[in-house]
């Protein structure tokens, strides 16, 4: 049987080469990572929003989020012996403080995009941690390496490519996406990894968006990819850690329901539409009082909704006063199955391919 290969990350032995993708608000915590872990793939933590800070003093934003952070590096390691990372994302106001809590926890990976994490390999020094930036383009893989080189005399261990069909935020123009016009996938894993390989030893490629079948594994793999990154097709499992809510989301959603948004994180998300996304399109939510400022690049004053609530909201099973992100193929998500289940499935849909 034509069996997914392994990928080699450092001295971590991946087998087989699947990054279940980083989901936050509270998607992808322990439970799903660790679950991932077990099957030999790379569980990740979300780091983004794990405590429950909503309810509690903007003072505290900071303390409860590393702390739940902590616990949940934790508990992945009481479930699994196997790979653990967490994402971290640069936008963040609390990117360096969460950070910091990864490295004290000993994470093995931490993968980290929306931005570009230049200062990063400064945070980990004295460490064996791997570091993976997610890009948009080889133009971005390109700056990262330079710096990185210049500055701290190191490259990125592996990087992911994440196209435009992702869920979450999507690093291209608002424009672009609603008119399909954003870069394929296909055209910047040939890119990536023809940059990638011009270094010693080369960068191992992830593709991430739209990853949804063992096929597309395959076509990635054929691309010159070392393995590929998937959410979407995470969320709808046993283990993911999310309000069951917000799984019938995925499993109800057509096509159509699948749409783009623009975010105060200053890039575009992919969403499923309900009532609170119409008022959003149709403009009638409007900027609410902000005591914690989550990301480096919202102001509260002008953003028509707050997204830390939509999404702390949305992963608690509240619909009504948030939405629920996800990858333009969740639609294609119609049962809730344990991850080993997915994994086995995922192998025999590769092994199926020529
Ligand atoms: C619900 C959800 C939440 C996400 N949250 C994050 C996040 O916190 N940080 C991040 O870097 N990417 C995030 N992503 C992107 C995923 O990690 C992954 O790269 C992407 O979804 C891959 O595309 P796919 O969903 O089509 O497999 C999120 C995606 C989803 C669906």
């Amino acid at each position: 049987m034509k069996k997914l290969p392994a990928v080699k990350i450092g001295d971590l032995t991946i087998d087989p080469p699947i990054i279940q993708g980083g989901m936050g608000v509270r998607v992808s915590r322990a439970g799903l990572a660790a679950a991932v872990a077990n099957e030999g793939g790379i569980g990740v933590i979300a780091g983004v929003g794990l405590g429950k800070f909503e309810n509690r003093p903007g003072s505290e934003f900071e303390s409860i989020n590393n702390d739940a952070l902590r616990e949940e590096i934790r508990r992945a390691r009481t479930l699994s012996k196997g790979v653990i990372a967490v994402n971290i994302m640069v936008v963040l106001s609390n990117y360096e403080p969460l950070i910091k809590t990864a490295v004290e926890e000993g994470i093995d990976i931490i993968i980290s995009g929306a931005g570009l994490p230049l200062e990063l390999p400064k945070l980990v020094e004295n460490t064996n941690i791997k570091l993976i930036p997610i890009v948009s383009s080889a133009r971005a893989l390109k700056i990262i390496c330079s710096k990185w080189k210049r500055n701290f005399k190191r490259l990125p261990d592996a990087v992911i490519v994440e196209g435009a069909m992702a869920g979450g935020h999507i690093g291209y123009d608002y424009d672009d996406l609603v008119k399909d016009k954003a870069p394929l996938l296909d055209d910047l894993i040939v890119d990536v990894v023809s940059l990638a390989n011009t270094f010693t030893p080369a960068i191992p490629v992830f593709a991430a968006g739209g990853v949804f079948y063992g096929s597309d594994i395959d076509h990635f793999l054929k691309l010159g990819a070392a393995g590929v990154q998937m959410g979407t097709r995470f969320v709808c499992t046993d283990e993911c850690d999310v309000h069951d809510n917000f799984k019938q989301a995925y499993i109800n959603a057509g096509k159509d329901d699948i749409v783009i948004i623009k975010s105060p994180v200053g890039l575009p998300g992919r969403v499923i539409k309900n009532k609170f996304i119409e008022n959003v399109q149709n403009g009638t939510t409007s900027p609410t009082a902000c005591n914690f400022r989550c990301l480096k690049t919202c102001n509260p004053k002008e953003a028509p909704y707050c997204i830390a609530k939509s999404l702390t909201s949305a992963a608690e099973g509240d619909l009504d006063n948030g939405f629920v992100f996800a990858g333009s193929n969740a639609y294609r998500c119609n049962e809730i199955i344990p991850v080993k289940e997915l994994m086995r499935k995922l192998q025999e849909e590769y092994a199926a391919t020529e």
